[in-house]
C-alpha cells in the first residue's frame, strides 16, 4: 500500500466539503461519490480494466468465459420456449467483452442469435463507448440504460459479473449499546478516518439473522440497501433468467470486506477517493432472498469453478489449444488456471455463481441438482 503524500483528488476535496458541512457521511455514501459522482466518479472518468488498468476481470482474462456464457443464455433460451424476441441484458459490462465473446458463440444457435437484442445497463459514459466498439462488428441492435428498471418488458437473460460488488454497501459496528452505522470523517490527523454515527441505529434487527444480533462487540455487519436485486427478482419471476458471477460469500457472515484496488494492488479505501476502484464481497444470501421474495427461483451459489467446468472449459481448451501455437497454448493453459483454480491465485473458489429463473423454468444448465 502506497502511504506517501499526495495533492488531494477534486473529489476528496469535495467529499471534505460535505463531511465538514453535514458530519461523518455513512460509508454506502462515500462508496457510491467514489464510484459514480458524475464529473469525478471512478467509473465516471476512465476504463479502469486489463493489464494497463487497475483490475482484470474473468471476461478479460480470456474469450472462453464469455463463450461458455453465450452457450448458457442459447440454452437457457430453448428452456423458455425459445422465444422470437429476447432480450440479452448485462449489468455492468465493463468493455463489453463478455458480450461480444458470448455473441460469437452464440452463432452454433441460429435462431438464438437471431432472437437476440442487447440491453446495456451502465453508468460509465467511457466504458458506453469503449462497449460501443466492441459491440458494433455483431451488428446486434444494441441499448443501453442507466438502471434495470429502465430496461423495457420482454423476455430477457440478464447477466452480471462483477457488477453487485461494485454496488455501494452500508456497514455497522457493533458496541455494548447496539449496532452503528460506520462512517467516513476526518481524524485528528486531518485525513479521512472512519468513525461511528452516535445513536445506535434502532431498526437494524429487521436487517440481522436472530445469531447475528448477539455478535461480540466490535463485530462489523454489511449490507446494501440497492433496489438493483428487487428489480432484478420482479422482471425474472413474470418470464426471464438470470446469472450472477461475483466474488463473495453463499451465507451472511461478520467483518469488513471494503477493499480498494488500483494499478493491481490494494490500496487504502480513505486514500485517493475516485482514483482507486472500491467494492466489497457480495453476499449471496440476502441476494437471493431478495430475488425470491419477488417470486423468482434461486439456485446456487456454486463456485466459478464448478459452472465453468459444468459449461464444458476443459473441452474448450482443448479446442482451442489443438489450434494454437506453443506460446498461445500456453496462454490458454494459464487462463484456465486463473479462472477455475482454487486458492490465492485463482478465482475458481472465490468467485461464486447464481442462477435466478421464473418459477414455470427447469434449473439451467450448470445448476443441476
Ligand atoms: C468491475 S466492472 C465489471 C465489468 C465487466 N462485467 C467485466 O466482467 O469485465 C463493473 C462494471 O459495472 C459498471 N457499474 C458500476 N456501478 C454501476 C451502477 N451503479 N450502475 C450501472 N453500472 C455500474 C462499471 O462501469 C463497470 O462496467
Amino acid at each position: 500500500m502506497n502511504d506517501a503524500p499526495h495533492a488531494p483528488t477534486p473529489l476528496e476535496a469535495e467529499i471534505r466539503r460535505r463531511i465538514e458541512a453535514a458530519g461523518p457521511m455513512p460509508v454506502s455514501e462515500y462508496m457510491a461519490l467514489c464510484l459514480s459522482h458524475p464529473q469525478h466518479g471512478y467509473y465516471v472518468t476512465r476504463d479502469p480494466l486489463g493489464a494497463r488498468g487497475d483490475f482484470i476481470t474473468a471476461p478479460e482474462v480470456s474469450q472462453m468465459f464469455g463463450e461458455l456464457i453465450g452457450i448458457w443464455m442459447s440454452a437457457v433460451w430453448k428452456q423458455m420456449g425459445s422465444p422470437a424476441r429476447v432480450r440479452v441484458i448485462e449489468l455492468g459490462p465493463g468493455r463489453g467483452t463478455l458480450m461480444k465473446d458470448a455473441m460469437r458463440a452464440a452463432q452454433v444457435v441460429p435462431a438464438f442469435r437471431a432472437a437476440v437484442a442487447i440491453d446495456l445497463v451502465e453508468i460509465s459514459p467511457v466504458l458506453r463507448e469503449q462497449q460501443k466498439q466492441t459491440l458494433a462488428p455483431t451488428k446486434i441492435e444494441t441499448h443501453w440504460y442507466a438502471s434495470i428498471r429502465d430496461v423495457p418488458d420482454g423476455p430477457a437473460i440478464i447477466i452480471a459479473n462483477e457488477f453487485f460488488d461494485a454496488i455501494p454497501i452500508s456497514q455497522a459496528v457493533r458496541t455494548e449499546d447496539g449496532w452503528h452505522e460506520r462512517c467516513v470523517g476526518i481524524g485528528e490527523d486531518g485525513r479521512f478516518a472512519f468513525v461511528l454515527a452516535p445513536e445506535p441505529m434502532k431498526h437494524i434487527g429487521v436487517l440481522l439473522p436472530q445469531a447475528a444480533r448477539e455478535a461480540p462487540v466490535d463485530s462489523i455487519v454489511e449490507w446494501r440497501a440497492d433496489n438493483t436485486a428487487i428489480d432484478l427478482g420482479r422482471r425474472v419471476a413474470q418470464d426471464s433468467a438470470a446469472l450472477v458471477i461475483d466474488y463473495g460469500h453463499s451465507q451472511t457472515d461478520f467483518g469488513d470486506t471494503l477493499q480498494a484496488v488500483g494499478k493491481h494492488a490494494y490500496a487504502d479505501p480513505l486514500r485517493e477517493p475516485g482514483e482507486v476502484d472500491l467494492t466489497a464481497h457480495v453476499d449471496f444470501e440476502p441476494l437471493t432472498r431478495a430475488i425470491e421474495l419477488m417470486g423468482a427461483r434461486g439456485y446456487g451459489p456454486i463456485t466459478q469453478s464448478r459452472l465453468l467446468r459444468g459449461l464444458g472449459i476443459e473441452t474448450r481448451a482443448m479446442t482451442l489449444k489443438a489450434k494454437a501455437t506453443r506460446a498461445q497454448a500456453a496462454d490458454v493453459d494459464l487462463a484456465l488456471a486463473r479462472l477455475v483454480g482454487i486458492g490465492r491465485t485463482g478465482m475458481g473458489d472465490l468467485f461464486k455463481a447464481a442462477a435466478y429463473v421464473a418459477p414455470t423454468l427447469p434449473p439451467p444448465p450448470a445448476f443441476e441438482p
